[in-house]
């Protein structure tokens, strides 16, 4: 095997059918197929539904990435799969098609953890050195404030949220906004007509009463009432500004507690992914503020923070050049597994 094995990662945690393609830490092939259309109607996503899509379109999905990788199947020195936390319905796709492929090809397998999975995406296209770091790894299912020791062995779980995902409460919000689905990058766009100090919402256990217990937690539900209680009470209403506050209010606390977990924690580096992590403002935030606190801000390019197979190859290819044994044929997804798992055994 080369100094820079050739990994196919693949990822069908949410909606998205997506597959990767790494050789040692360089990108060669994002491929991504959505089934958000699908579910537009529903206003979330449907599990039944994403899983047939899945089905559907796991075969083309990796021939256009050995097509637009320009390799072929044969040079594949190991495949990585997300094995959870997602939807089980939608993991056992992507693991039947992971391990389908590891056994006709005689190749090694690494399931692995997608939070995991969303943090190893900064290892890509660069070559500055994995270092402990804080990572942040917000989207529509989680929301998640990690210290990584290692990416592929140690990783503790600060805290989490105890009621809605940063990405679900966006896409709460808009739903009552009106302005569609998903509602992160409508928020987003929004949001940039709007006053962000026009609305002052509340900041989810940001007080000193929630220090001892939920120091590194999140909530996001009682921003999401004061909103729509905004709305409710306010007929003319002006969208942008809702947004803005809005945003600006789960920036702030995302921020807050990711930095004072930096600074307890003596880590000055932080890593802010997952799809909440394209967000605009969050992103601008993040620079202002880890500058001031002298904290290294490393924010993957949008496309790798949303879901995406390169990030699960990533993960899978730092496993494979630490001489990791893989996971084995066989193994199953798991819905809820804690990011303290990286890699399946
Ligand atoms: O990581 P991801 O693609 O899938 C999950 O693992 O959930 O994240 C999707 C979430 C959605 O809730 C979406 O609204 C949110 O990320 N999102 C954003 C932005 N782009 C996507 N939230 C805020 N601002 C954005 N620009
Ligand atoms: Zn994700």
């Amino acid at each position: 095997m080369s100094s820079n094995p050739l990994i196919l990662g693949i990822e069908t945690s949410c909606d998205e059918t997506a597959v990767g393609i790494v050789s040692g830490r360089k990108l060669l092939a994002n491929i991504i197929y959505s089934s958000i259309p699908e579910h537009q109607n529903f206003g979330g996503i449907v599990p039944e539904v994403a899983a047939r899509a899945h089905l559907e379109k796991m075969d083309q999905t990796i021939s256009e990435a050995l097509k637009s990788a320009k390799v072929e199947l044969s040079d594949i020195d190991a495949i990585a799969v997300t094995a959870g936390p997602g939807l089980i319905s939608s993991l056992m796709i992507g693991v039947a098609a992971g391990e389908g492929l590891a056994l006709a090809l005689d190749k090694p397998i690494y399931g692995v953890n997608h939070l995991a999975a969303h943090i190893a995406v900064d290892t890509l296209n660069n070559d500055r050195p994995i270092r402990p770091t804080i990572a942040l790894v917000v989207s529509g299912g989680h929301s998640s404030i990690l210290q990584v020791n290692d990416l592929t062995s140690d990783i503790k779980l600060l805290g989490r949220t105890i009621d809605d995902a940063a990405g679900e409460a966006f896409d709460k919000i808009a739903r009552l906004m009106g302005l569609g689905f998903p509602g992160g990058p409508l928020i987003d766009n929004e949001a940039k007509s709007g006053d962000s100090s026009s609305i002052n919402f509340p900041r989810g256990l940001t007080q000193p009463k929630d220090q001892a217990v939920h120091r590194f937690n999140f909530s996001f539900s009682g921003l999401k009432t004061a909103v729509s209680r905004y709305l409710a009470q306010t007929p003319n209403y002006r969208r942008a500004d809702v947004a803005a506050s809005f945003q600006e209010a789960i920036a702030d606390v995302l921020l807050r507690k990711s930095i004072a977990a930096c600074q307890e924690s003596g880590i000055d580096s932080l890593v802010i992914s997952g799809g909440v992590a394209a967000n605009s403002r969050l992103r601008a935030l993040a620079i202002e503020r880890c500058e001031q606190a002298g904290i290294e801000l490393r924010t993957p390019p949008p496309i790798l923070c949303t879901d995406n197979g390169a990030m699960v190859a990533a993960l899978g290819s730092l496993a494979l050049s630490a001489g990791l044994a893989p996971s084995g044929l066989g193994f199953a997804p798991a819905s809820d597994t804690s990011p303290a798992e990286p890699l399946w055994r």
